[in-house]
């Protein structure tokens, strides 16, 4: 069986990691970055931390538009599937790659395998919540990483091809964890930045709702970041950067410690040992919630509804003394932990097994 995969934006390079691993000794996978990111530290730096089998194709997109980003991603990626000639098509997530991935086999009648299938923010001002809806209107195989995936997709009338298989973050995060708290190069991060474990807060921001609010939006959220007792680490994603450095140029926050974005395995160290998460991101917002670290979640709504249970993970809107609040007085109740709504870590052999069964 041949399957080609479209990653390019840095959670898919996560959540491609333990796929591979599992589809590889009973398949030909072909590998496609799109190049959606492409600093070292947003692409490269995971193919090799994550051994990550090497892409066959590196198409070179590149930022841009949506129109323009996701147009040359559709076209290039048509002509790989037109030379490979793929049996499945498979896609993660909800990025403008996984979009163009799922269209461009779809128009060729070649089955696409969406794995996080069924996340609905219901915003549909979201790029992401625009992609994955269609992504999952094109799917043949849906693969719900809990049990709200599937029912959102049953209120939209998909049911065929639908199984909840569990979250392949959490796969990841339980191999991956245990690999970096045993290497002292990774473990070195903690003395690198001068932290203790559960001595500082992490934070990250990306999202197109909070760059969108500009210089005014990210003073708002760093603000709050001053006031907070413990030093706050920020991994900046590029897209936020020149926003944050002009933050903090303006208005010194001292508490703020900008550095750049870092690999997954000291990301799950710094995840592991903070006090607090704040965040704009899916990934890290399931991320905390499995490492029983309390999180902040800078925005109106999530798709992850299971992490807000007993306030380990809290909505905050965007302004200061919000996230203030939030920050300081949400506790969370450790009796709300006895389901595993994400499953057992075994996602992504799930995944696996269903693909290879199918007799193309
Ligand atoms: C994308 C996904 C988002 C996902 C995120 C993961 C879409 C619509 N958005 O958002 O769902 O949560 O990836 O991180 O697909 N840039 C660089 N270097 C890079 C990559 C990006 O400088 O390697 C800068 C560019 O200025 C670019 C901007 O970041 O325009 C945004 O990048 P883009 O890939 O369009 O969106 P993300 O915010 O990364
Ligand atoms: N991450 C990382 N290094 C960083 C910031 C994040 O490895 O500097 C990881 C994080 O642990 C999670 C994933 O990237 O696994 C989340 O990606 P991101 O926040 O960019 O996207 P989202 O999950 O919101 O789509």
């Amino acid at each position: 069986m041949k399957i080609v995969t479209i990653v390019g934006a840095r959670p898919q390079f996560i959540k491609a990691s333990v796929v591979s691993a599992a589809l590889a000794p009973a398949c030909d996978e072909i590998l496609v970055h799109t190049g959606q990111h492409y600093d070292r530290n947003m692409s490269d730096v995971f193919f090799e931390e994550l051994s990550i089998p090497r892409p066959k194709y590196h198409l070179g997109v590149g930022s841009g538009t949506h129109g323009k980003q996701t147009g040359e991603m559709l076209m290039r990626i048509e002509e790989v599937l037109l030379a490979e000639h793929p049996d499945i098509l498979l896609v993660y997530g909800d990025t403008n790659s996984t979009l163009a991935g799922a269209l461009a086999a779809s128009k060729l009648h070649i089955p696409v395998a969406h794995v996080e299938a069924g996340l609905r923010s219901y915003n549909r001002r979201m790029p992401e919540e625009q992609n994955r809806v269609l992504t999952d209107h094109i799917s043949t195989w849906l693969f719900c990483p809990t049990q709200t995936a599937e029912d959102n997709l049953k209120k939209e009338g998909i049911e065929a091809g639908v199984s909840i298989t569990g979250d392949v973050m959490l796969d990841s995060v339980l191999h991956f964890l245990k690999l970096a708290k045993a290497n002292p190069e990774k473990t070195a991060i903690y003395e690198q930045l001068g932290i203790a474990p559960k001595g500082y807060r992490l934070a990250t921001l990306h999202r197109a709702e909070t760059t969108d609010g500009g210089l005014p939006a990210v003073v708002r959220i760093f603000r709050a970041f001053e006031r907070l007792p413990e030093p706050v680490v920020l991994p900046i994603h590029p897209r936020t950067r020149p926003l944050a450095e002009e933050a903090v140029s303006k208005e010194g926050f001292r508490n703020i410690r900008l550095i750049d974005p870092v690999g997954y395995l000291e990301m799950l160290l710094l995840t592991s040992g903070a006090k607090q998460v704040l965040t704009d991101s899916g990934g890290l917002q399931k991320e905390a919630w499995f490492m029983e670290v309390p999180c902040v979640t800078l925005r109106q709504e999530t798709e992850w509804v299971e992490t807000l249970v007993g306030n380990w993970n809290i909505l905050s809107k965007l302004e200061t003394e919000d996230i203030l609040d939030k920050a300081l007085h949400t506790i969370p109740d450790p009796a709300a932990r006895g389901l595993m709504p994400f499953g057992d870590g075994a996602a992504s052999r799930k995944i696996a097994a269903a693909l290879l069964s199918q007799n193309n």
